[in-house]
């Protein structure tokens, strides 16, 4: 490494955890409307309050001058965002960016696939909950499954690195297809990532504590068909990993109640409106489109916010099943 990126300052918080990985939410909207994630009636930030493409690819190289080497690309439903194959594009050409990454519902997939492939997109997570239609429709409040099967298949023959499904689990509405689930991932090569429901804003849908299923017992109902072994190196994020002891694929477990995952937190995340959210489960913020918008010329400053901001990321987070839910936003807000 040249002195120059060595000496270069990083983004390391008062804990000592080193940011190396941003989620960007594109959009808060999108053309599902999942049972954990949202309300029926979503009431969405008005356009003119979101960032726009440019200063989206702006943060972004700002953030890898200060060591990021991973941008996940999320929302809401990030490809329902116009043009936003121009800001992979953007991002796809910055030194220093080891993988660039995108989370979608799959919907749109089929017609983005190649272009995504071609802009340097390294992997891509696909949320899939269920196989069946109908189950579909029910989870996602109005979904068609045949668009996220097209668009799976289409990601595979665009020949991304990795391909991961993510299912949330709820006691009742699908745990009895995780084997299933597993199955369909690992024939066609993907990996599958189940995560544990997480309080995230007012869903008026269900009770999440009844329907909270733990990681452990999805893993305990997997092991009753599979011989599954725990992976030794576990990089840094939420996922526990483990896998077939035939080689066949892996199967993670994103478990925000059962096992805390804090210490090893490597990343922030930035809202769609240009908010940056030192941890998931707390309110801690900073406001970066005043910046962008402020000095659109001056990256200086929002290099100097974004080190400032290191001593607002909490120790922790603290969800809580049964209270009221403390933090009001959704993920769709977030970004997963
Ligand atoms: N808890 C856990 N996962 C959630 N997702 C959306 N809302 C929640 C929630 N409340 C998931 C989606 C997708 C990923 C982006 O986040 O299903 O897989
Ligand atoms: Fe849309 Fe993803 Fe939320 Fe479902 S979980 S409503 S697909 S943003």
């Amino acid at each position: 490494m040249s002195p120059a990126l060595s000496d270069s300052p990083q983004l390391i918080d008062r804990f000592g955890r080193k940011i190396t990985y941003v989620r960007f939410s594109v959009t808060d909207r999108c053309d599902l409307r999942c049972v954990y994630c949202m309300a029926e009636d979503m009431t969405f930030v008005p356009r003119e309050q979101l960032l726009t493409l440019e200063e989206l690819a702006r943060l972004g190289q700002a953030f890898v001058a200060l060591g990021v080497h991973k941008i996940r690309i999320t929302g809401g439903e990030p490809l329902v965002r116009r043009n936003v194959v121009w800001l992979f594009e953007q991002l796809g050409q910055l030194p220093g960016l080891r993988d660039l990454t995108l989370t979608t519902n799959g919907t749109q997939l089929a017609r983005h696939a190649r272009a995504l492939k071609a802009a340097g997109v390294t992997r891509i997570n696909i949320s899939l909950d269920t196989l069946d239609p109908e189950r579909f429709r029910r989870l996602t409040r109005l979904g068609d499954i045949r668009k996220v099967l097209a668009g799976i298949e289409a990601a595979l023959e665009a020949g991304f690195e990795r391909i991961k499904l993510n299912a949330v689990i709820l006691r009742n509405r699908n745990h009895d297809e995780v084997l299933a689930l597993t199955h369909f991932a690992h024939e066609r090569g993907m990996d599958i990532s189940f995560i544990e429901e997480m309080p995230l804003g007012v869903i008026g849908d269900h009770d999440r504590a009844e329907a909270y299923y733990s990681s452990d017992q999805i893993l305990a109902d997997l092991q009753q068909a599979l011989k599954l072994v725990p992976v030794a190196d576990n990089t840094g994020g939420p996922s526990r990993y483990y896998r077939r002891t035939d080689g066949t694929g892996r199967v993670g477990f994103i478990s925000p109640h059962s096992h805390n995952f804090c210490d090893t937190c490597n990343r922030v995340r930035v809202t769609a409106e240009g908010r940056l959210l030192l941890c998931l489960g707390q309110e801690h913020s900073m406001d970066l489109r005043r910046i962008l918008r402020g000095y659109p010329t001056e990256p200086a400053r929002l290099r100097e916010a974004l080190l400032q901001s290191m001593d607002l990321k909490p120790q922790g987070h603290e969800f809580q099943l049964a209270a009221q839910p403390v933090i009001f936003r959704h993920m769709s807000v977030t970004g997963g």
